[in-house]
């Protein structure tokens, strides 16, 4: 297929509202409205996020297309989150991406976000560097942490996944305990990058081959600051450098230890990673030391289509259109979407 495909794409999974124009695999536009309503509450107030979404939805939509010097009748198809995610922001955006794509009578593009977030390696960069297949992926999000053998476009094999927080989550309610704001992950790179990795020690899960599990390490960063806190009121204060580098290091080597035993078992000589929590800069740095020493490509997506983007949904759309994947306007937004 030689011709040009222009693709309108609305994200809307969870705080923030996002919309992006495409071409084939070229963003025109990527625009993002963040909702700061959520920051006193330390955390995502889903009905909070619903509304906003609504109030964001148009003014989002209408100032990608003017970036990208698009009008509504040259978009060919429409593309949003299906899920998973919060079903009161999915039903935002899947409400409007429905109503205008039935307006336009151009095709609909249900997307899955985490097959998105993967698929946001395809998007068109300078380098011309895109993965092989098939390669090996770890997700790393607020809300999922997944390991998968990407087969094809539209073929992801699900080999491991957290059977309880995501690790965007841990990073989150480290931070929530260090008292910084939401969301604290950025906040505990930028504090690490001047404290010492092997200040304090956190706890390694037993958990099966491929999988993970956050939640021992929040709990025990929790135990350990209220016992510190005991004898020194001010032991966070006086160590948060020390405490996010320690956790944050102890955080990255349970994931990158786990792409290491895929990466012996499935030998794809092609790593990636993907979601909000790889803009982290030391599972960067560990990617690429893992790389080396593996003698493996790696594949990182540039930052701004780590975090939550409405382009990651263009490419997923853009992939489902050249497969003519198109959805029915009867869609349902589901929270609890499968990765395949
Ligand atoms: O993919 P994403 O934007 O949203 C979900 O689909 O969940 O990921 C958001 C997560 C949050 O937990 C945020 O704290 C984390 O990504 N994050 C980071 C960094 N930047 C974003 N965590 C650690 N270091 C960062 N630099
Ligand atoms: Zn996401």
């Amino acid at each position: 297929m030689n011709e040009t495909i222009t693709i309108l794409a609305i994200e809307s999974s969870c705080d923030d509202t996002s919309a992006s124009v495409l071409q084939n695999n070229r963003v025109l536009s990527n625009l993002i409205a963040t909702q700061d309503v959520h920051k006193k509450f330390g955390g995502v107030v889903p009905e909070l996020a619903s509304r906003a979404h609504q109030a964001h939805i148009w003014p989002v939509v209408s100032e990608a297309l003017k970036q990208a010097q698009i009008t509504l009748p040259q978009i060919d198809a429409v593309a949003f989150t299906q899920g998973p995610g919060l079903l009161g922001s999915l039903l935002v955006g899947a409400s409007f991406a429905k109503g205008l794509a039935w307006s336009l009578n151009k095709p609909l593009l249900a997307v899955n976000h985490m097959q998105a977030h993967i698929l946001a390696h395809f998007i068109e960069n300078k380098q011309n560097h895109y993965p092989e297949f098939p390669f090996l992926c770890l997700t790393v999000s607020g809300g999922h942490t997944q390991l998968v053998l990407v087969h094809a476009p539209h073929h992801f094999e699900l080999i491991g996944q957290t059977i309880d927080d995501a690790i965007g989550e841990a990073f989150d309610k480290t931070a929530k305990l260090l008292g910084l704001p939401y969301p604290g992950g950025p906040l505990i790179d930028k504090y690490a990058q001047a404290g010492n990795p092997n200040a304090f020690q956190w706890p390694t899960p037993n958990v099966g081959e491929f999988d993970f599990s956050f939640s021992g390490v929040k709990t025990s960063v929790l135990y350990f600051l209220q016992k510190q806190i005991k004898t020194n009121p001010k032991f966070i204060e006086e160590n948060l450098n020390d405490i996010c580098a320690s956790v944050q290091h102890h955080l990255v080597n349970l994931v990158i230890d786990k792409l290491q035993f895929a990466e012996k078992k499935y030998k794809t000589h092609n790593l990636a990673i993907a979601g909000g929590v790889s803009a982290n800069s030391q599972i960067r740095k560990a990617l690429n030391q893992l790389a080396e020493k593996m003698n493996t490509k790696i594949y990182i997506p540039p930052f701004e289509y780590c975090t939550d983007n409405a382009a990651m949904i263009g490419i997923a759309g853009y992939l489902l259109y050249k497969n003519k994947q198109f959805s029915s306007l009867s869609a349902k937004p589901t929270a609890r979407l499968q990765l395949s």
